[in-house]
């Protein structure tokens, strides 16, 4: 532990020297208990924070807010920019979430808006103290349920970094990741527990070039969720479960949608998730195109669909009826390999009014150990490729035919076959 401590500060020395030699200017520190902060747990920071951030964000070198060691009760703040310089939050301790009623509903607890150059970092944490409240969240069965709020909201960030902090028990989203560019996120971890309503632990929409690395996700609701506009997203080394996966979508639902383009994810574990790849459209929906996504070198340990395409998503039954305007195509599944806790582990599910194109399946190697027999999956209006390794497949691109799919897995090989075809 004394070590660990130890570590901790002198690696944050460093990466904070690092940060400092890079930046324009003079670097200055405003740490909070100058600005009237007290921490009991119990006295409301945040305009302590406020004031802390106001002078940092003034200063035209680097200015740090310095959240030492120690718990502090923080009411719904809003960290606004434009900065003159760089603005660091370096949080070394635990940051509480407010549960007074008044207080849960705010759109966002901690937000950070319009601000270039962020960085949050210090191995701190923020708890939203979400279990006290998860009870109120009835938005799985009232469509104008109130939302509760999300942890941590970014927009309008660019060039920003955020490393080595903690989410515990959001009341619902972790982190929002709206209208930003150029973001990197790694080394957080983020947790609440597997029935834990919402609790996305990345959500994102509308942003380009996000990096998400060697990061522990471990959460209720989705470990990452890439929305409407997200492009050039790329994760890597992430570890989610329990949770809903990586999911793209759904999408389909709005006007004016943006499309998700370009989506890296890579050399990702899940474990004990509901799902692990996911891409989600609505059955009867809008137009929009889900492009050039990759997975690839992904560890699946216990999921119950380890690779699943549903472009009839409805998680509220009744649903209206129809087929899905969103267009998926260019996806390459390479390198899946593990266990499948239902024996469908392949699921690709397209729409028939605009088929999947280009799905590119190889070396998939999924094991279903439960009753029933091997793992096998499931196929609707699909078009593309399946093959490597021990994988047997059969590819067929007939001129408006689409050919429809029908997977069945062995313990430790995939067969494709076709089982019947369509004339479009
Ligand atoms: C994010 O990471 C990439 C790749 O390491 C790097 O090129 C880029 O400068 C980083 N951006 C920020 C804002 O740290
Ligand atoms: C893959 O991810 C794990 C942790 O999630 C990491 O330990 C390992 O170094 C990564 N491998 C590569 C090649 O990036």
């Amino acid at each position: 532990m004394g070590l660990q401590v130890t570590f901790t500060r002198i690696f944050l020395l460093i990466i904070l020297f690092v940060w400092i030699r890079d930046a324009q200017g003079q670097v200055k520190v405003f740490n909070v208990m100058s600005y009237g902060a007290v921490a009991n747990g119990r006295f409301d920071n945040s305009k302590a924070l406020g004031r802390a951030w106001n002078e940092a964000c003034r200063w035209k070198g680097t200015g740090v807010v310095r959240i030492p060691r120690g718990t502090y009760m923080v009411h719904p703040v809003k960290f606004q920019g434009p900065c003159s310089g760089r603005t660091i939050f370096l949080n070394q301790g635990v940051v509480l979430a407010p549960t007074d009623p008044a207080l849960i509903h705010a759109d966002n607890w901690i937000a950070f808006q319009e601000i270039d150059g962020l960085r949050v970092s210090g191995g701190g944490s923020f708890h939203g103290q979400g279990e006290k409240v998860w009870h109120l969240n009835d938005c799985h069965k009232n469509d104008n349920c109130k939302l509760l709020s999300t942890s941590l909201s970014f927009k309008h960030v660019t060039n920003g970094k955020i490393d080595h902090i903690t989410s515990i028990n959001s009341k619902m989203f972790h982190f929002n990741i709206y209208d930003n560019q150029k973001i990197n996120i790694s080394r957080v971890t983020i947790s609440a527990p597997a029935e834990s309503p919402n609790t996305d632990g990345i959500h994102i929409g509308r942003s380009n070039d996000i990096r998400i690395t060697r990061s522990v996700i471990r959460t209720g609701d989705d470990c990452i969720s890439l929305k409407q506009g997200s492009r050039g997203i790329y994760i890597r080394n992430v570890q989610c479960g329990p949770g809903h996966g990586i999911s793209v979508g759904s999408l389909g639902n709005q006007e004016e949608e943006e499309e998700v383009r370009g989506l890296t994810v890579r050399n990702c574990t899940f474990r004990g998730s509901d799902n692990g790849l996911r891409i989600k459209t609505w059955a009867a929906s809008t137009s929009n195109i889900a492009s050039d996504l990759t997975f690839k070198d992904i560890v699946v340990e216990n999921v119950r669909n380890p690779i699943i395409v549903d472009q009839q998503y409805c998680p509220h039954p009744p649903c209206d009826e129809g087929e899905s305007k969103v267009q998926i195509k260019n996806v390459k599944f390479r390198n899946i390999r593990g266990t499948s806790s239902t024996k469908v582990a392949v699921s690709l599910i397209c729409s028939r009014r605009i088929p999947c194109s280009n799905i590119d399946l190889h070396n998939i190697d999924l094991v279903y150990d439960g009753q029933g027999g091997p793992a096998t999956s499931s196929c609707r209006h699909v078009n593309g490729v399946a093959s490597g390794g021990e994988v047997v497949g059969v590819v067929k691109h007939l001129p408006r035919v689409y050919v429809l799919y029908e997977y069945v897995l062995n313990r430790r090989s995939l067969h494709a076959r076709t089982t019947s075809a369509q004339i479009h």
